[in-house]
């Protein structure tokens, strides 16, 4: 009788630690969020025509420079980072449909679209990952991400897109 009561309590630990883990993560998204995107009012938001049009005057050739071959280690570290610290909102499998992606006016992007993913030049899809996309939850990873990461983070995303195929 007693083992079954410790083994009950021992359960119930384990349930609230993680649950105060998921918490703990999303009060930190929301924190980095406030701090870092200054979400604009929706009406600042631009179409994705306006983005890809700004984004090719910004890059300008490199805009449609081909993308690097990364390693299945450097993929590993992609995997990694993309489930640490994007999951939450474009999803475990890309679909965009992470729990902290729920009920916003513009919602993560799905990456499993593969005409989606085509639209913009991977170099234009790595910028957005530096920069983030004014009047929306996706904010700059550029200090948080070296250039190595966002590679391989990147080359981590457009697995869900080929594998759809
Ligand atoms: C807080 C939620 C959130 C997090 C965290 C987040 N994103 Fe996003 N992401 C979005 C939203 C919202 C959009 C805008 C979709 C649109 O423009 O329609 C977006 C758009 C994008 C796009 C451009 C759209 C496309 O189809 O290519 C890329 C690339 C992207 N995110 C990559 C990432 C990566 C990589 C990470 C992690 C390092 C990440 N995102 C983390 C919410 C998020």
């Amino acid at each position: 009788m007693k083992k079954e009561f410790i083994l009950i309590l021992l359960l119930f630990t384990i349930i609230s630690c993680s649950e105060k883990n998921t918490n703990n993560d999303k009060v930190k998204l929301t924190e980095q969020i406030k701090d870092k995107t200054e979400v604009k009012k929706q009406s600042d938001s631009l179409s994705m025509t306006e983005i890809r049009e700004k984004l090719k005057k910004e890059l300008g050739e490199k805009y449609y420079a081909p993308m690097k071959k990364l390693t299945p280690k450097q993929l590993a570290q992609g995997k990694i980072i993309y489930e640490d610290r994007c999951a939450k909102c474009h999803g475990l499998k890309g679909k965009g449909d992470g729990s902290y992606g729920k009920g916003l006016t513009i919602p993560p992007a799905d990456f499993t679209d593969s005409t989606r993913a085509a639209f913009y030049s991977d170099e234009a899809r790595k910028q957005i990952i530096r920069k983030g996309i004014l009047g929306t939850v996706m904010f700059a990873w550029e200090d948080k991400l070296s250039e190595k990461e966002i590679d391989a983070v990147y080359a981590y995303i457009k697995t869900f897109s080929k594998s759809k195929k």
